[in-house]
C-alpha cells in the first residue's frame, strides 16, 4: 500500500453517497451528501468533487442514486446524459457512466437498480486496484530518481486508492524516505497547494510548494530528477490532455533531458479521440483567474481566458504508466498494446 493515512474522497454506504468537498481544503472538511445525478452533476461542475478518475466513481454512483428510486430506461438515460454533460476533458466520465449505463440496460427494469448499484461499486473497487499496479510499475520506472515535480491534485482525493502521479511519489517515499515532493500550486484553483500538500503532509512526506511560473526555472537549474503527472483524457496516439501548464512542464523537462512521467488507468485513455487536437478542453469561467481564492487580484470586469486543460504531445511524454502496463515511448502501438 503506497499511501498510509490516505483520504476518503468518497464513501458509498451501499444507500447514500457522501463526497468531501474539495473546495473547502485544506481548511475544513465538509461532507456533502448528494440524492440524485443532478445534485453529483452539479458537485462536478463545481469540483467539489474533481480528479479524472474520481469523477467517473461520482458519476457511477449518481447513476445509480436515479435508478434506485425509479428504475426505468427513460430515468437511466436522463441520469446518464446529466453526468456526462458535466464536464468534458476527463475520458474517465462517460466511461464509467456508459459502464453502468450498459449494465443497468442488459439487467432490465426489476434488476436495473441493484446491477447500476453493483456495477459502480465494481469501478471504484477496479479503480483502487489499478492505483496500487500504477504506484508500483512507476515507482519502479523512477527508481533512483529523488526530486518529483508534479502537479495539480492526483492523490486519493483524486483518484480514490493510493493515487496515480501521488501515488508513484508515495511510493518512492516508502522505499526510500529521502524522495520530496515539489508541488506547483496549479492556479487557478490551487488544487496543488490546496489538496496535494493536504495529502502529502497526511502522508509524511517531505515536500515544497512553488507558484507555477517558478518550474520551468526550476527544472533547468538542475533541482529536478523527474515531473510525474496524471491525465484526464490519452488520445489513441498517446496525446495527453492535463491540468492546464503541464503543457509547460513537459517542455521545460525536456529541455533538461529529465523523465517526463504520466500516470493514470486505461480508463483515461480514449482510443476513439485520434490525437490531442481532438480532444474538449473545458473552459470555466473568468471569474476563477479574476480572484485568488476568494479575493480579486483585477479589474472586475477583465476578460479572461481559462482553459482548464492543456494538451502534451505525445513525443514530450517518457512513459505513460497504466494497470495495464507502460508504453514506452508513447505512441500509437504501445497505447494500443495497453489493453491487450
Ligand atoms: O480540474 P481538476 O481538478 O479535476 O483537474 C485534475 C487534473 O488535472 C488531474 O491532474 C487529473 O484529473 C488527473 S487525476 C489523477
Amino acid at each position: 500500500m503506497a499511501a498510509a493515512n490516505a483520504a476518503a474522497a468518497l464513501i458509498w454506504d451501499g444507500a447514500k453517497l457522501a463526497l468531501l468537498d474539495q473546495r473547502s481544503l485544506p481548511d475544513a472538511e465538509v461532507w456533502l451528501s448528494p440524492d440524485s445525478a443532478e445534485e453529483v452533476a452539479q458537485a462536478i461542475r463545481c469540483l467539489a468533487v474533481r480528479g479524472a478518475p474520481m469523477i467517473g466513481i461520482a458519476a457511477a454512483y449518481g447513476v445509480a442514486l436515479d435508478v434506485t428510486r425509479e428504475p426505468g430506461l427513460g430515468t437511466l438515460e436522463r441520469a446518464a446524459q446529466t453526468l456526462c454533460n458535466a464536464r468534458p476533458t476527463a475520458a474517465n466520465l462517460a466511461w464509467a457512466v456508459n459502464r453502468v449505463r450498459t449494465a443497468a440496460t442488459l439487467a432490465g427494469p426489476s434488476q436495473m437498480a441493484s446491477a447500476a448499484r453493483g456495477e459502480a461499486e465494481a469501478i471504484e473497487a477496479q479503480n483502487s486496484a489499478a492505483t496500487e499496479i500504477i504506484a508500483a510499475s512507476g515507482a519502479d520506472l523512477l527508481a533512483g530518481a529523488r526530486r518529483l515535480m508534479t502537479h495539480c491534485n492526483t492523490g486519493p482525493l483524486a483518484t480514490g486508492g493510493c493515487g496515480t502521479a501521488l501515488g508513484v511519489i508515495a511510493e518512492l517515499a516508502r522505499r526510500d524516505p529521502s524522495v520530496g515532493a515539489l508541488v506547483c500550486e496549479s492556479r487557478p484553483l490551487l488544487q496543488g497547494a490546496r489538496l496535494t500538500v493536504w495529502e502529502l503532509r497526511r502522508m509524511k512526506i517531505a515536500h515544497e510548494l512553488l507558484v507555477d511560473s517558478a518550474a520551468a526555472g526550476l527544472i533547468q537549474r538542475g533541482e529536478v530528477d523527474g515531473v510525474i503527472v496524471g491525465v484526464d483524457r490519452v488520445a489513441a496516439n498517446g496525446d495527453i490532455a492535463n491540468k492546464v501548464g503541464t503543457y509547460g512542464l513537459a517542455l521545460a523537462a525536456n529541455a533538461a533531458g529529465i523523465p517526463f512521467v504520466v500516470a493514470g488507468p486505461l480508463s483515461s485513455i480514449d482510443l476513439a479521440t485520434p490525437s490531442g487536437q481532438e480532444i474538449e478542453i473545458e473552459e470555466r469561467d473568468g471569474d476563477e483567474v479574476r480572484r485568488f481564492g476568494s479575493t480579486l487580484v483585477t479589474i472586475a470586469d477583465t476578460p479572461c481566458r481559462n482553459p482548464a486543460f492543456d494538451v502534451t504531445p505525445a513525443h514530450l511524454v517518457t512513459a505513460l504508466v497504466t494497470e495495464g502496463g507502460v508504453a514506452k515511448p508513447v505512441d500509437t502501438e504501445s497505447v494500443a498494446r495497453l489493453f491487450s
